[in-house]
Protein backbone atom coordinates (compact mmCIF):
# COMPACT_ATOMS: atom_id res chain seq x y z
CA UNK A 1 0.00 0.00 0.00
CA UNK A 2 1.48 3.52 -0.87
CA UNK A 3 0.96 5.38 2.05
CA UNK A 4 -1.24 8.67 1.23
CA UNK A 5 1.60 11.05 2.58
CA UNK A 6 3.46 10.28 -0.30
CA UNK A 7 1.13 11.39 -2.86
CA UNK A 8 0.94 14.37 -1.20
CA UNK A 9 4.60 15.44 -0.49
CA UNK A 10 5.44 19.37 -0.98
CA UNK A 11 4.64 20.76 -4.28
CA UNK A 12 7.82 21.46 -5.33
CA UNK A 13 8.92 17.65 -5.52
CA UNK A 14 6.75 17.61 -8.57
CA UNK A 15 8.51 20.06 -10.69
CA UNK A 16 12.23 20.54 -10.09
CA UNK A 17 14.25 17.37 -11.29
CA UNK A 18 16.49 15.69 -9.84
CA UNK A 19 20.19 17.24 -10.57
CA UNK A 20 21.46 16.07 -13.83
CA UNK A 21 24.82 16.16 -12.57
CA UNK A 22 24.11 14.00 -9.64
CA UNK A 23 22.26 11.53 -12.29
CA UNK A 24 25.50 11.80 -14.57
CA UNK A 25 27.89 11.11 -11.25
CA UNK A 26 26.31 7.28 -10.85
CA UNK A 27 26.95 6.52 -14.82
CA UNK A 28 30.12 4.54 -15.38
CA UNK A 29 32.15 5.11 -17.52
CA UNK A 30 36.10 5.13 -19.25
CA UNK A 31 36.06 8.72 -20.52
CA UNK A 32 34.65 11.24 -17.98
CA UNK A 33 34.18 14.52 -18.59
CA UNK A 34 31.16 14.86 -16.78
CA UNK A 35 30.89 16.68 -13.19
CA UNK A 36 33.21 19.15 -11.75
CA UNK A 37 35.16 16.68 -9.46
CA UNK A 38 39.01 17.69 -8.52
CA UNK A 39 40.92 15.12 -9.80
CA UNK A 40 44.19 16.41 -7.74
CA UNK A 41 44.16 15.84 -4.23
CA UNK A 42 46.65 16.82 -1.87
CA UNK A 43 46.92 12.78 0.16
CA UNK A 44 50.16 13.14 1.11
CA UNK A 45 48.97 16.40 2.63
CA UNK A 46 46.27 15.38 4.16
CA UNK A 47 47.82 12.63 6.01
CA UNK A 48 50.08 15.29 7.87
CA UNK A 49 47.47 17.24 8.52
CA UNK A 50 45.81 14.52 10.42
CA UNK A 51 48.80 13.47 12.39
CA UNK A 52 48.87 16.62 13.44
CA UNK A 53 44.85 16.63 14.64
CA UNK A 54 45.41 13.15 16.19
CA UNK A 55 47.98 15.05 18.94
CA UNK A 56 45.32 18.06 18.96
CA UNK A 57 42.94 15.92 19.60
CA UNK A 58 44.85 14.31 22.66
CA UNK A 59 44.71 18.24 24.00
CA UNK A 60 41.24 19.38 22.83
CA UNK A 61 39.36 16.39 21.47
CA UNK A 62 36.32 17.60 23.92
CA UNK A 63 35.99 20.38 21.34
CA UNK A 64 37.33 19.30 18.28
CA UNK A 65 34.80 16.42 18.12
CA UNK A 66 31.64 18.40 18.77
CA UNK A 67 29.09 21.21 17.57
CA UNK A 68 30.76 24.32 17.21
CA UNK A 69 28.90 27.79 16.80
CA UNK A 70 26.84 27.93 13.58
CA UNK A 71 28.65 30.75 12.01
CA UNK A 72 31.88 28.55 11.99
CA UNK A 73 35.14 28.48 14.58
CA UNK A 74 37.05 31.68 15.01
CA UNK A 75 40.33 29.74 14.75
CA UNK A 76 39.63 29.10 11.09
CA UNK A 77 38.02 32.76 10.27
CA UNK A 78 40.87 33.93 11.16
CA UNK A 79 43.28 31.84 8.41
CA UNK A 80 40.69 33.04 5.87
CA UNK A 81 40.38 36.52 6.83
CA UNK A 82 44.17 37.00 6.37
CA UNK A 83 44.37 35.07 3.20
CA UNK A 84 41.60 36.60 1.74
CA UNK A 85 42.73 40.05 2.48
CA UNK A 86 46.22 39.01 1.28
CA UNK A 87 45.82 37.22 -1.96
CA UNK A 88 42.29 38.56 -2.71
CA UNK A 89 42.81 42.19 -1.58
CA UNK A 90 39.64 42.57 0.10
CA UNK A 91 38.24 44.92 2.95
CA UNK A 92 36.49 42.75 5.54
CA UNK A 93 35.25 45.81 7.54
CA UNK A 94 34.28 44.16 10.81
CA UNK A 95 36.85 41.62 11.02
CA UNK A 96 35.43 37.86 11.31
CA UNK A 97 31.82 39.11 12.11
CA UNK A 98 31.67 39.51 8.67
CA UNK A 99 32.77 35.97 7.48
CA UNK A 100 30.44 33.05 7.78
CA UNK A 101 32.02 29.30 7.41
CA UNK A 102 29.24 27.16 5.46
CA UNK A 103 28.74 23.40 4.87
CA UNK A 104 29.97 23.43 1.38
CA UNK A 105 29.46 27.16 -0.52
CA UNK A 106 26.37 24.85 -2.17
CA UNK A 107 24.77 25.48 1.25
CA UNK A 108 25.57 29.20 0.96
CA UNK A 109 23.82 29.53 -2.16
CA UNK A 110 20.72 27.57 -1.14
CA UNK A 111 20.80 29.85 2.35
CA UNK A 112 21.01 33.09 0.28
CA UNK A 113 18.16 32.54 -1.85
CA UNK A 114 16.22 31.09 1.10
CA UNK A 115 16.85 34.43 3.39
CA UNK A 116 16.11 36.35 0.03
CA UNK A 117 13.21 35.56 -1.98
CA UNK A 118 9.77 35.88 -1.39
CA UNK A 119 7.48 34.95 -4.39
CA UNK A 120 8.15 36.10 -7.73
CA UNK A 121 11.36 37.62 -6.79
CA UNK A 122 13.38 38.35 -9.77
CA UNK A 123 16.88 36.99 -9.64
CA UNK A 124 19.50 37.61 -12.94
CA UNK A 125 21.98 35.55 -14.18
CA UNK A 126 24.25 34.20 -17.41
CA UNK A 127 22.50 31.92 -19.69
CA UNK A 128 24.05 29.35 -18.91
CA UNK A 129 24.71 28.97 -14.98
CA UNK A 130 25.84 26.80 -12.47
CA UNK A 131 22.70 24.63 -12.19
CA UNK A 132 23.11 24.53 -8.48
CA UNK A 133 22.06 27.66 -8.20
CA UNK A 134 19.91 28.07 -11.03
CA UNK A 135 17.38 25.72 -9.98
CA UNK A 136 16.99 26.71 -5.91
CA UNK A 137 15.39 30.13 -7.29
CA UNK A 138 12.34 28.17 -8.84
CA UNK A 139 12.05 25.59 -6.05
CA UNK A 140 12.18 28.92 -3.43
CA UNK A 141 9.55 30.42 -5.32
CA UNK A 142 11.98 32.91 -7.74
CA UNK A 143 12.21 33.29 -10.96
CA UNK A 144 14.98 33.51 -12.92
CA UNK A 145 15.92 35.91 -15.78
CA UNK A 146 18.83 35.05 -17.73
CA UNK A 147 20.65 37.36 -20.28
CA UNK A 148 22.89 36.08 -23.13
CA UNK A 149 26.42 35.78 -22.04
CA UNK A 150 29.35 35.18 -24.30
CA UNK A 151 33.05 34.55 -24.73
CA UNK A 152 33.85 36.59 -21.42
CA UNK A 153 31.03 35.32 -19.41
CA UNK A 154 28.33 37.76 -18.01
CA UNK A 155 27.52 41.04 -20.52
CA UNK A 156 27.09 44.00 -18.07
CA UNK A 157 24.94 45.62 -20.88
CA UNK A 158 22.36 43.11 -20.79
CA UNK A 159 21.72 43.14 -17.42
CA UNK A 160 21.34 46.45 -17.00
CA UNK A 161 18.63 45.88 -19.44
CA UNK A 162 17.66 43.07 -17.16
CA UNK A 163 16.81 45.17 -14.81
CA UNK A 164 15.27 47.87 -16.71
CA UNK A 165 12.86 45.30 -18.66
CA UNK A 166 12.23 43.56 -15.00
CA UNK A 167 10.95 47.11 -13.20
CA UNK A 168 8.85 48.10 -16.66
CA UNK A 169 7.10 44.06 -16.77
CA UNK A 170 6.76 43.57 -13.64
CA UNK A 171 7.18 46.39 -11.48
CA UNK A 172 9.90 45.36 -9.03
CA UNK A 173 13.56 45.67 -9.01
CA UNK A 174 15.51 41.89 -8.99
CA UNK A 175 16.51 40.94 -6.00
CA UNK A 176 20.14 39.32 -6.82
CA UNK A 177 22.47 39.33 -9.47
CA UNK A 178 24.70 35.64 -9.38
CA UNK A 179 28.29 35.65 -11.49
CA UNK A 180 31.11 33.16 -11.02
CA UNK A 181 33.40 35.52 -12.40
CA UNK A 182 36.43 33.73 -12.64
CA UNK A 183 36.55 30.32 -15.22
CA UNK A 184 32.93 29.64 -14.65
CA UNK A 185 30.97 26.60 -14.47
CA UNK A 186 29.45 25.78 -17.07
CA UNK A 187 31.14 27.68 -19.80
CA UNK A 188 34.97 28.36 -18.16
CA UNK A 189 34.50 32.21 -19.22
CA UNK A 190 36.59 34.79 -17.15
CA UNK A 191 34.98 37.82 -16.30
CA UNK A 192 37.36 41.20 -17.87
CA UNK A 193 38.01 43.87 -14.98
CA UNK A 194 35.85 46.42 -17.00
CA UNK A 195 32.62 44.14 -17.06
CA UNK A 196 33.67 43.58 -12.99
CA UNK A 197 33.73 47.17 -12.62
CA UNK A 198 30.42 47.83 -14.33
CA UNK A 199 28.58 45.13 -12.86
CA UNK A 200 29.41 46.46 -8.98
CA UNK A 201 28.12 49.46 -10.61
CA UNK A 202 24.94 48.20 -11.47
CA UNK A 203 24.32 46.52 -8.11
CA UNK A 204 24.82 49.78 -6.02
CA UNK A 205 22.94 51.80 -8.61
CA UNK A 206 19.80 49.59 -8.67
CA UNK A 207 20.37 48.06 -4.86
CA UNK A 208 20.74 45.27 -5.92
CA UNK A 209 23.09 41.94 -4.17
CA UNK A 210 25.15 40.69 -6.11
CA UNK A 211 26.70 37.04 -5.53
CA UNK A 212 29.85 36.50 -6.72
CA UNK A 213 29.99 32.70 -6.80
CA UNK A 214 34.25 32.41 -7.14
CA UNK A 215 34.73 28.62 -6.58
CA UNK A 216 37.28 28.40 -9.07
CA UNK A 217 39.49 31.83 -7.98
CA UNK A 218 42.49 29.92 -6.85
CA UNK A 219 42.36 27.57 -9.83
CA UNK A 220 43.97 30.05 -12.63
CA UNK A 221 46.54 29.16 -14.68
CA UNK A 222 47.87 32.97 -14.98
CA UNK A 223 46.98 36.19 -13.59
CA UNK A 224 43.30 37.15 -13.68
CA UNK A 225 40.94 40.71 -12.51
CA UNK A 226 40.37 40.78 -9.20
CA UNK A 227 37.35 40.00 -7.58
CA UNK A 228 34.33 41.87 -7.38
CA UNK A 229 34.30 41.94 -4.24
CA UNK A 230 37.66 44.33 -4.38
CA UNK A 231 35.37 47.51 -5.00
CA UNK A 232 33.00 46.33 -2.45
CA UNK A 233 34.93 48.38 0.46
CA UNK A 234 32.49 48.69 2.99
CA UNK A 235 31.09 44.82 2.58
CA UNK A 236 27.72 46.53 1.65
CA UNK A 237 26.62 45.14 -2.06
CA UNK A 238 28.06 41.75 -2.42
CA UNK A 239 28.59 38.30 -1.14
CA UNK A 240 31.47 36.83 -1.56
CA UNK A 241 31.62 33.18 -1.36
CA UNK A 242 34.38 30.62 -1.47
CA UNK A 243 35.15 27.08 -1.10
CA UNK A 244 37.97 24.28 -0.31
CA UNK A 245 36.51 21.69 -2.54
CA UNK A 246 38.24 22.64 -5.51
CA UNK A 247 41.12 24.25 -3.65
CA UNK A 248 41.58 21.89 -0.83
CA UNK A 249 39.46 18.88 -0.88
CA UNK A 250 35.57 18.44 -0.60
CA UNK A 251 35.50 18.26 2.87
CA UNK A 252 31.73 20.31 2.45
CA UNK A 253 33.07 23.34 3.77
CA UNK A 254 32.40 26.60 2.06
CA UNK A 255 33.60 30.76 3.56
CA UNK A 256 31.88 33.63 2.41
CA UNK A 257 32.21 37.24 3.12
CA UNK A 258 28.83 38.76 3.74
CA UNK A 259 27.33 41.96 4.23
CA UNK A 260 26.52 42.75 8.17
CA UNK A 261 22.69 42.76 6.71
CA UNK A 262 22.64 39.39 5.50
CA UNK A 263 24.81 37.65 8.52
CA UNK A 264 22.11 37.21 10.66
CA UNK A 265 19.38 35.82 8.84
CA UNK A 266 21.77 33.66 7.37
CA UNK A 267 23.33 32.44 10.58
CA UNK A 268 19.66 31.64 11.44
CA UNK A 269 18.61 30.07 8.56
CA UNK A 270 22.21 27.81 9.06
CA UNK A 271 21.17 26.85 12.71
CA UNK A 272 18.06 25.36 11.15
CA UNK A 273 19.88 23.45 8.41
CA UNK A 274 22.54 21.96 10.04
CA UNK A 275 23.67 23.92 13.51
CA UNK A 276 27.20 23.90 12.60
CA UNK A 277 29.50 22.43 9.79
CA UNK A 278 31.62 19.87 11.32
CA UNK A 279 34.26 21.13 13.36
CA UNK A 280 36.55 18.49 12.66
CA UNK A 281 36.86 19.34 9.22
CA UNK A 282 37.30 23.61 10.27
CA UNK A 283 40.13 21.81 12.19
CA UNK A 284 41.54 20.08 8.82
CA UNK A 285 41.34 22.99 6.99
CA UNK A 286 42.39 25.49 9.11
CA UNK A 287 45.85 23.77 9.52
CA UNK A 288 45.39 23.38 5.20
CA UNK A 289 45.13 26.70 4.73
CA UNK A 290 47.85 27.97 7.35
CA UNK A 291 50.73 26.16 6.30
CA UNK A 292 49.83 23.69 2.99
CA UNK A 293 47.38 25.69 0.42
CA UNK A 294 50.77 27.58 -1.30
CA UNK A 295 52.55 24.09 -2.01
CA UNK A 296 49.36 22.06 -2.55
CA UNK A 297 48.22 25.19 -5.64
CA UNK A 298 52.21 25.16 -6.97
CA UNK A 299 51.20 21.52 -8.31
CA UNK A 300 47.70 21.45 -8.72
CA UNK A 301 47.51 23.83 -10.76
CA UNK A 302 50.23 22.44 -13.39
CA UNK A 303 47.87 18.89 -13.49
CA UNK A 304 44.77 21.37 -14.20
CA UNK A 305 46.64 23.38 -16.35
CA UNK A 306 48.59 20.27 -18.40
CA UNK A 307 44.78 18.56 -18.69
CA UNK A 308 43.35 22.24 -19.86
CA UNK A 309 45.94 22.27 -22.66
CA UNK A 310 45.58 18.89 -24.03
CA UNK A 311 41.52 19.23 -23.87
CA UNK A 312 42.09 22.28 -26.18
CA UNK A 313 44.08 20.88 -28.91
CA UNK A 314 42.23 17.58 -29.10
CA UNK A 315 39.43 19.62 -29.65
CA UNK A 316 41.19 21.81 -31.97
CA UNK A 317 42.22 18.64 -33.49
CA UNK A 318 39.29 16.45 -34.21
CA UNK A 319 35.52 18.44 -32.91
CA UNK A 320 33.84 19.97 -35.99
CA UNK A 321 35.33 23.37 -37.05
CA UNK A 322 32.12 24.78 -37.87
CA UNK A 323 31.49 24.66 -33.61
CA UNK A 324 32.70 27.18 -31.10
CA UNK A 325 34.43 26.16 -27.93
CA UNK A 326 35.43 28.26 -24.88
CA UNK A 327 39.11 29.08 -24.28
CA UNK A 328 39.33 28.84 -20.47
CA UNK A 329 42.43 29.74 -17.91
CA UNK A 330 41.43 28.22 -15.08
CA UNK A 331 38.62 26.17 -13.67
CA UNK A 332 37.74 22.62 -14.96
CA UNK A 333 35.49 23.56 -18.07
CA UNK A 334 35.39 23.95 -21.32
CA UNK A 335 31.98 24.43 -23.49
CA UNK A 336 31.76 23.49 -26.44
CA UNK A 337 28.44 24.33 -29.11
CA UNK A 338 27.55 22.80 -32.17
CA UNK A 339 26.66 25.12 -35.03
CA UNK A 340 23.34 23.77 -35.60
CA UNK A 341 21.03 24.97 -33.12
CA UNK A 342 18.61 21.86 -33.79
CA UNK A 343 21.46 19.85 -32.22
CA UNK A 344 20.10 17.99 -28.96
CA UNK A 345 23.45 17.08 -27.23
CA UNK A 346 21.03 15.81 -24.25
CA UNK A 347 19.92 12.91 -26.67
CA UNK A 348 23.46 12.62 -28.43
CA UNK A 349 24.94 11.50 -25.12
CA UNK A 350 22.40 8.99 -24.39
CA UNK A 351 22.18 7.35 -27.87
CA UNK A 352 25.87 7.65 -29.06
CA UNK A 353 28.31 9.37 -26.74
CA UNK A 354 27.44 6.76 -23.20
CA UNK A 355 27.04 3.46 -25.38
CA UNK A 356 30.51 4.74 -26.81
CA UNK A 357 31.68 5.38 -23.00
CA UNK A 358 31.76 8.89 -22.58
CA UNK A 359 30.37 11.25 -20.62
CA UNK A 360 29.73 15.03 -20.36
CA UNK A 361 27.39 17.54 -19.19
CA UNK A 362 24.61 18.48 -21.99
CA UNK A 363 24.31 21.93 -22.20
CA UNK A 364 20.13 22.24 -21.13
CA UNK A 365 21.66 21.01 -17.79
CA UNK A 366 22.36 24.49 -17.01
CA UNK A 367 18.95 26.38 -18.23
CA UNK A 368 16.20 27.03 -15.96
CA UNK A 369 12.92 24.88 -15.49
CA UNK A 370 10.95 28.18 -15.75
CA UNK A 371 11.37 31.51 -15.56
CA UNK A 372 12.41 34.63 -18.64
CA UNK A 373 15.19 35.35 -20.82
CA UNK A 374 16.42 38.69 -22.00
CA UNK A 375 16.66 38.14 -25.97
CA UNK A 376 20.00 38.66 -27.49
CA UNK A 377 20.17 41.85 -28.62
CA UNK A 378 19.02 43.21 -25.43
CA UNK A 379 16.14 44.28 -26.29
CA UNK A 380 12.99 42.42 -25.10
CA UNK A 381 12.19 40.16 -22.37
CA UNK A 382 10.79 36.63 -23.35
CA UNK A 383 9.36 33.24 -22.14
CA UNK A 384 12.59 30.80 -20.72
CA UNK A 385 15.04 30.18 -23.32
CA UNK A 386 16.83 26.54 -23.20
CA UNK A 387 19.66 25.79 -26.15
CA UNK A 388 20.05 22.33 -26.55
CA UNK A 389 23.37 22.23 -28.91
CA UNK A 390 26.10 23.06 -26.26
CA UNK A 391 28.21 20.59 -23.92
CA UNK A 392 30.28 21.05 -20.60
CA UNK A 393 33.54 19.41 -20.75
CA UNK A 394 35.02 18.82 -17.66
CA UNK A 395 38.85 18.31 -17.72
CA UNK A 396 39.78 18.41 -14.13
CA UNK A 397 39.35 14.46 -13.36
CA UNK A 398 40.51 12.55 -16.00
CA UNK A 399 44.11 11.69 -17.03
CA UNK A 400 46.25 13.28 -20.04
CA UNK A 401 45.39 9.77 -22.06
CA UNK A 402 42.02 9.45 -21.14
CA UNK A 403 41.62 12.99 -22.43
CA UNK A 404 43.29 12.17 -25.71
CA UNK A 405 41.50 8.80 -26.58
CA UNK A 406 38.14 10.34 -25.21
CA UNK A 407 37.63 13.09 -26.69
CA UNK A 408 39.47 12.05 -29.56
CA UNK A 409 36.23 9.99 -30.05
CA UNK A 410 33.95 11.97 -29.25
CA UNK A 411 34.90 14.59 -31.88
CA UNK A 412 34.65 11.65 -34.14
CA UNK A 413 31.02 10.84 -33.21
CA UNK A 414 30.10 14.59 -33.69
CA UNK A 415 32.05 15.17 -36.77
CA UNK A 416 29.54 12.29 -38.09
CA UNK A 417 26.46 14.40 -37.58
CA UNK A 418 27.35 17.05 -39.45
C1 LIG B 1 30.29 27.59 -9.50
C2 LIG B 1 30.11 26.66 -8.36
N1 LIG B 1 29.60 27.13 -7.21
C3 LIG B 1 29.40 26.34 -6.15
C4 LIG B 1 29.72 25.00 -6.19
C5 LIG B 1 29.45 24.15 -4.98
O1 LIG B 1 30.64 23.79 -4.37
P1 LIG B 1 30.72 23.20 -2.90
O2 LIG B 1 29.35 23.05 -2.37
O3 LIG B 1 31.44 21.91 -3.04
O4 LIG B 1 31.49 24.19 -2.10
C6 LIG B 1 30.24 24.44 -7.37
C7 LIG B 1 30.54 23.01 -7.44
O5 LIG B 1 30.84 22.45 -8.45
C8 LIG B 1 30.45 25.31 -8.47
O6 LIG B 1 30.96 24.85 -9.62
Amino acid sequence: MVPPYYDNLAEWTNFVPESEIRRLLLTQVKYYFGGGKPGSLPIETFKKIMYQLADELDEDGINILNYGPTSGISSLKKVLFDRMKRVDGINIPNGLDDILISTGSQQMLYGLLDILLRPHDIVIMARPSYLGFVVPVTKLGGDVLTVPSDMDGLIPEHVESAVTLSEKKFNRTPKAIYVVPDSDNPKGTTLPEKRRKQLYEIAVQHEILLIEDAAYREIQFSKIPPPIKQYDKENEWVAYLRTSSKEAAVLRLGYSVLPPQMMDPMIKDKGYLDLCTPTLNQKILEIYYSRFIDEVLGYNLKVYEERCDIMRKVIDEYFPTNGMRTNPTGGFFFWYQMKSEAFDSAKFMEEVAIPNDVLYVPGQAFYPIKGYSVSSDGSKMQGNRIKTNGMRLSFSFTTPDIITEGMERLGKLLQKTV
